[in-house]
């Protein structure tokens, strides 16, 4: 055994020995400077700029690890960090998607002449199989069903995935998604409780909600005249009445993970924004639907990319190429029905006044 002095002076930590900076800078091995092959300058900006997104992935999937522990509590004290931390690492996870998004850039300064020089010998490992790019998808909620091509993604042959990342995914797909987290978490926020409404004037006969009753009537009369399908719509999104909208695919259209009650207490949240006791569950629901616009605006900037660089052709992890990348950026979308939302807003000055037990029970007196 070493004999270690007891006096010794413990060693000072070391710059690179706490970034393991060797095994970093050490990780890069352009196949074209193989032996035999011709160097192809370009092929190290391609390794490093994919391993720079892979590396921000792991910080992503840190973040919304985080989002899901809290999202999966029984309770969540809405006086409490939890959510406010929540809110504060989704704003981390959208600088990072900015970053992400800035980065094609430095690629678009390799030329498809360039990339034609070392393209071959990557065939066919592909971006397709980035592990932790389909765990970020389905930590957000990206379900296989809902998934452009979804044959593409069963294949564990070549161009797909290895048996072990493909259970890795679908262990991951099994999982309660931060969709559906927050969907449990707004069904159960307590806004409709009838022992806050049952002084609230609503002048309709609806079978309703008091307040929804009310908005209801803003709402319809609120709309123009072709505007008038949009009632029932209202009535399927968030009340589940499947009388006027016949078509299976219509229903999906307007509503296919969030369950109504979810999305009343979301829109309730969208529309009360303004007051500080709805602040912080707006900013996590807001935050949500721009990290789904940061991924589709990414998955925009690479097809563009991707058209230039290598046109029509099939893309190394034999897929169609741009064609799959086009479908899976008009189908990725997880929370387009929080952003559908906006259909049903009514104008501020419409909107009822909250009733002071309800105000008073979510914590804010007026002095
Ligand atoms: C020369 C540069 C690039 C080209 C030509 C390219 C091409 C392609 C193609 C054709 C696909 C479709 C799958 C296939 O058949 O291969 C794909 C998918 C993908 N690539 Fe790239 N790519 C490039 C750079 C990058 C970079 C820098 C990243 C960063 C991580 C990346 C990540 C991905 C991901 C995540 C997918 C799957 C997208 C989805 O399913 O929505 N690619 N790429």
């Amino acid at each position: 055994m070493e004999n270690v002095c007891p006096h010794a002076a413990p060693q000072s930590m070391y710059y690179g020995t706490y970034l393991q900076i060797e095994k970093i800078i050490d990780s890069q091995a352009p196949v074209s400077f193989q032996d035999g092959n011709e160097p192809a300058h370009d092929e190290m900006l391609f390794i490093i700029i994919h391993q720079a997104y892979e590396l921000w992935f792991k910080q992503i999937l840190f973040e919304l690890d985080y989002c899901s522990n809290v999202f999966s509590k029984e309770k969540i004290n809405d006086n409490s960090e939890d959510l406010n931390l929540v809110r504060h690492r989704l704003q981390r996870v959208k600088k990072i998607y900015h970053l992400l998004n800035q980065q094609v850039e430095i690629l678009d300064t390799m030329t498809p002449l360039d990339f034609l020089e070392f393209r071959n010998l990557l065939t066919p490992s592909s971006g397709f199989q980035s592990k932790q790019f389909r765990l970020i998808e389905a930590t957000l909620g990206l379900q296989m069903n809902n998934r452009h091509h979804k044959d593409y993604y069963k294949r564990t042959n070549e161009g797909g995935f290895t048996k072990d990342d493909f259970n890795n995914i679908n262990e991951v797909e099994d999982k309660p998604s931060i969709q559906q987290l927050v969907n449990t978490w707004l069904e159960r926020l307590p806004f409709f409780d009838m022992k806050y409404w049952d002084d609230f004037a609503t002048n309709s006969s609806e079978n309703l909600h008091p307040f929804w009753s009310n908005y209801r009537e803003v709402y319809k009369a609120g709309l123009t005249e072709r505007e008038q399908q949009k009632i029932n719509d209202f009535d399927f999104v968030f009340f589940d009445d499947v009388s006027k909208i016949e078509s299976e695919d219509d229903r999906n259209g307007l509503r296919n993970s969030f369950s109504a009650k979810g999305l009343q207490a979301a829109l309730f949240i969208m529309m009360y924004r303004d007051f500080p006791m709805f602040q912080t569950s707006y900013q996590i629901l807001d935050s949500l639907i721009e990290i789904d616009h940061l991924m589709a605006t990414w998955r925009h900037k690479h097809l563009v990319m991707v058209r230039r660089m290598i046109g029509m052709r099939v893309g190394t992890g034999n897929t169609s190429g741009a064609g799959y990348l086009e479908g899976a950026l008009n189908k990725h979308f997880v929370y387009k029905e929080l952003s559908g939302l906006s259909t049903y807003l009514i104008e501020r000055r419409k909107l009822p006044t909250l009733p002071e037990k309800l105000t008073k029970e979510l914590g804010f007196y007026t002095y």
